[in-house]
C-alpha cells in the first residue's frame, strides 16, 4: 500500500469548519482598516496553524498544508483586516509578535482533556487557556506592567472558539478507546461538554478580559466520507444519522449557552455560528457538484482521512464539499466564513454576525 498519513476516522484532526475567507471576500473590512486590534483563536485542526508541528502527533498542520485547506484559521484573520497571519502560539516564544493576537488551536484537541489522546500530543482547551495566560502576562509586560492597559486592550479583541468536533469523533464515537458513550447518553454528554465549555469561556471572560466571543458550532460530522465509510449510512440516508443527531443536540446546547452567557455577562457579547446549517445549505448550491467524496485520493475506500501523498488531487477542487475524507474544502470553508462574517439568513449566526460583533 502506498504510504499515507494514517488517521482513522476517529483519529485526528477533524479539520472542520472554520473561518477561512480570502482577501477577495466582499466587505471583509471597511477602507482597509483593522476592524479590531487583535484576534485570538481557540480550536482544533480547522484553526491549527502550526501549534502541533512541534508535538509528536499525527494531527499536524504541516501535513494538511500539503492540501488546499491549510492555514484556514490564519486566513480567517484577513476578513477582519489583518494582512499578516495571526501567529501560532508556538511561534510567539519571545512574545514579540503577540499584539495582533495569537492562534492556540491544536489539531485533535477537544473541550475534554482526554479527547484525541490516542492520536498523540495535542493541546486541549484547558491547555490553550494556559497558553493564553502566558500571552496575557507577556502583554502586561510589554505594556510596562500596566495591567489595566492590558485588560483594556484585551476587551477590544475578537475571540473565536471552535471546539467540540473531536469530543465526538475522537472520543464519544470511538467506544473501543473511550468510555464516554457507556457513561453518558447523547443528551447527557452534550450537557457535560457544554458545562465544561462554559467554565472555560468564563475563564476567558473573567481572567483574561474577553468581551467579544464567536463560538463555532459543529458541522454534520455524520456526512463526512470517512464517517460514512467506517460507520455505514443508515436507513437510506446518505449520512450516519445518529451521529448527526448527537451533533445537533450539542449545537442546541451551545446556542443555549450563548444566550445564557449574554444574559449573565451583560458587558460581553457571545455569538453562535450555525456551521451545521450553513454547510448543509452549501450542499444544495450547484457550484458544489460533489458532496459525498473527497477531492484527493484517500486510501482504503475513504476509511482513512488524509490525502494519500504523492497522488494528484482532483483538478476542480472548488466543486468539492470535502477536501479529504473528513475536512471540508477551502471553497466550503470560504462559504461558511463568508456567512459567519456577513450573515445571509437569520439562522446563520445568533444573535449577530461577526461583522457586527467587530463593530461593537
Ligand atoms: C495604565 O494604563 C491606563 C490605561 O491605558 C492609563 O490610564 C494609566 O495612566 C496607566 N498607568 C500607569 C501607571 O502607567
Ligand atoms: C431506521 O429508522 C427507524 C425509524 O425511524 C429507527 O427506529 C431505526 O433505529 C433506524 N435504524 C437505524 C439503523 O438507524
Ligand atoms: C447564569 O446565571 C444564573 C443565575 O445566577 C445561573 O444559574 C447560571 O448558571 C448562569 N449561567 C451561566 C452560563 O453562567
Ligand atoms: C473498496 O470497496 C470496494 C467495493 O465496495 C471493494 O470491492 C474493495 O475491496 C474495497 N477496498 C478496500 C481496500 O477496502
Ligand atoms: C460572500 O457573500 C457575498 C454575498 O453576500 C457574495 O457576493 C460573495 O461572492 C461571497 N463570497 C464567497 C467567497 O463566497
Amino acid at each position: 500500500m502506498k504510504e499515507s498519513y494514517y488517521c482513522n476516522p476517529a483519529i485526528c484532526c477533524f479539520l472542520f469548519i472554520l473561518f477561512s475567507v480570502s482577501g477577495s471576500v466582499h466587505g471583509r473590512h471597511d477602507h482597509g482598516q483593522l476592524m479590531v486590534p487583535c484576534f485570538f483563536i481557540f480550536g482544533a485542526s480547522s484553526f491549527d496553524n502550526g501549534n502541533n508541528n512541534a508535538l509528536p502527533t499525527l494531527a499536524k498542520a504541516n501535513y494538511l498544508r500539503m492540501g488546499s485547506t491549510s492555514l484556514q484559521g490564519q486566513r480567517g484573520a484577513e476578513f477582519l483586516g489583518f494582512d499578516d497571519y495571526i501567529p501560532s502560539f508556538a511561534s510567539t516564544v519571545g512574545g514579540e509578535n503577540i499584539l495582533k493576537g495569537v492562534n492556540y488551536a491544536s489539531g485533535g484537541s477537544g473541550i475534554r482533556a482526554e479527547t484525541g489522546q490516542h492520536a498523540g500530543a495535542r493541546i486541549s482547551m484547558d491547555g490553550q487557556l494556559r497558553n493564553h495566560q502566558i500571552t496575557v502576562l507577556r502583554l502586561i509586560n510589554r505594556l510596562g506592567q500596566n495591567e489595566s492597559a492590558a485588560k483594556e486592550y484585551l476587551n477590544k479583541c475578537i475571540y473565536a472558539a471552535g471546539l467540540g468536533t473531536n469530543d465526538y469523533v475522537s472520543n464519544y464515537f470511538l467506544p473501543s478507546l473511550y468510555p464516554t458513550s457507556r457513561i453518558y447518553t447523547p443528551e447527557q454528554y452534550a450537557l457535560v461538554l457544554a458545562q465544561q465549555y462554559s467554565r472555560q469561556l468564563k475563564t476567558l471572560y473573567t481572567n483574561y478580559g474577553a468581551r467579544k466571543v464567536a463560538l463555532f458550532g459543529l458541522a454534520q460530522l455524520g456526512c463526512a466520507p470517512s464517517v460514512v465509510a467506517s460507520k455505514g449510512a443508515t436507513n437510506g440516508s446518505a449520512c450516519v444519522d445518529y451521529i448527526n443527531d448527537a451533533v445537533q443536540i450539542f449545537n442546541n446546547r451551545l446556542k443555549e449557552l450563548v444566550n445564557e452567557l449574554n444574559r449573565n455577562l451583560t458587558d460581553a457579547k457571545f455569538i453562535y455560528v450555525n456551521v451545521y446549517e450553513i454547510a448543509s445549505e452549501a450542499t444544495s448550491y450547484p457550484s458544489f457538484r460533489v458532496i459525498d467524496a473527497p477531492c484527493c485520493p484517500v486510501a482504503s475506500n475513504n476509511t482513512l482521512i488524509l490525502c494519500t501523498i504523492n497522488q494528484t488531487p482532483c483538478p476542480n477542487r472548488d466543486e468539492y464539499l470535502y477536501w479529504d475524507a473528513l475536512h471540508l474544502s477551502e471553497a466550503t470553508n470560504m462559504f461558511i466564513a463568508n456567512r459567519s462574517y456577513n450573515a445571509q439568513s437569520p439562522t446563520d449566526t445568533c444573535p449577530i454576525d461577526i461583522s457586527h460583533l467587530a463593530k461593537l
